[in-house]
């Protein structure tokens, strides 16, 4: 089939036939991905993906440091920490990302994907974000440049309407009531697959304070994926002082308000 159509196409598109002559299109990782080239597909290791959402009230708990956390004012929300490919091959440091790839975005990203970290800017942690991992999910239609990464993450975020869920079944930040995983699994696990794992800290009180979700999904973005055991389904490398654990079973935690003066002491 592809042989009649080939002369025609070469003789259609002069510019084409200059891409195809390009050293670095012929022996590029990237430009697999990025041309669409035929078998870049096929490549793709990658069977498992978790996507992460925190929670600020929480996440400034994790980093136990007055001076380093910010919740900016329209931040009220589970946010986006990413979505991670597991186990892949497929990345690569090749496919830089600028801040005009996601510039029609950045409205939307700004309130559900803040850095809440003083010392790096939002569009820092997009970039980071993008280069661990984005980066190696590009090898699968609809994530294979940046703009389209960032918006599926945003359209999982509202899909994954945590805060609603939980709303509705009565729990609610609180400093004062703790909650139990067994329940706040049983509200989040039909709509986010059973595989979902809450993530606590341990605060300074030595109390365990919930800060993370993190969902898995299937290659087609549908709710569950075993990765069981997997040893990349950690937070990516250097984000966190603190990376947080799964929250205890039959141990107390606590869904700590957002307080924007005071990130770290919400309760006083
Ligand atoms: C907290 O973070 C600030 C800013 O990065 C740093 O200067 C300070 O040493 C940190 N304090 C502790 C106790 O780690
Ligand atoms: C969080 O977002 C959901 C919708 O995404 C909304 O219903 C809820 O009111 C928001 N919560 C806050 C505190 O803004
Ligand atoms: C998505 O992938 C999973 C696992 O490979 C498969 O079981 C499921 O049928 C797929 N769903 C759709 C809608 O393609």
């Amino acid at each position: 089939m592809c042989c009649s159509l080939l002369p025609l196409l070469v003789a259609l598109s002069p510019a084409l036939l200059l891409l195809l002559q390009r050293p670095d299109v012929a022996d590029g990782h990237w430009e697999d991905y990025k041309y669409g080239r035929q078998g870049a597909e096929h490549h793709c290791t990658w069977k498992c993906v978790l996507f992460t959402l925190q929670w600020p009230g929480g996440f400034c708990q994790s980093l136990n440091n007055e001076s380093l956390c910010r919740i900016p004012q329209n931040v009220n929300n589970w946010t986006i920490h990413g979505l991670w490919p597991l186990k892949s091959k497929d990345c690569c440091d090749c496919w830089p990302m600028f801040h005009s790839d996601v510039q029609e975005l950045e409205a939307e990203l700004t309130e559900h994907w803040p850095s809440l970290l003083k010392t790096k800017s939002s569009f820092q942690f997009w970039r980071e974000e993008w280069r661990k991992h984005g980066a190696c999910a590009a090898c699968v239609e609809g994530l294979n440049s940046p703009l389209r990464y960032f918006q599926i993450c945003l359209k999982l975020r509202h899909q994954f309407d945590i805060h609603r869920l939980l709303d509705d079944a009565g729990i609610t930040p609180s400093c004062d009531r703790p909650y139990k995983v067994e329940e706040v699994h049983g509200v989040l696990a039909p709509h986010l697959g059973d595989k979902l794992e809450i993530q606590c800290v341990t605060d300074d009180k030595g109390q365990q304070v919930w800060f993370q979700v993190k969902i898995g999904l299937s290659r087609n973005l549908t709710v569950g994926c075993d990765h069981h055991g997997d040893a990349a389904a950690g937070p990516g490398p250097g984000w966190y002082p603190s990376p947080g654990h799964p929250c205890p079973p039959g141990d107390p935690f606590y869904y700590l308000p957002i307080d924007h003066e005071q990130p770290l002491r919400p309760c006083g």
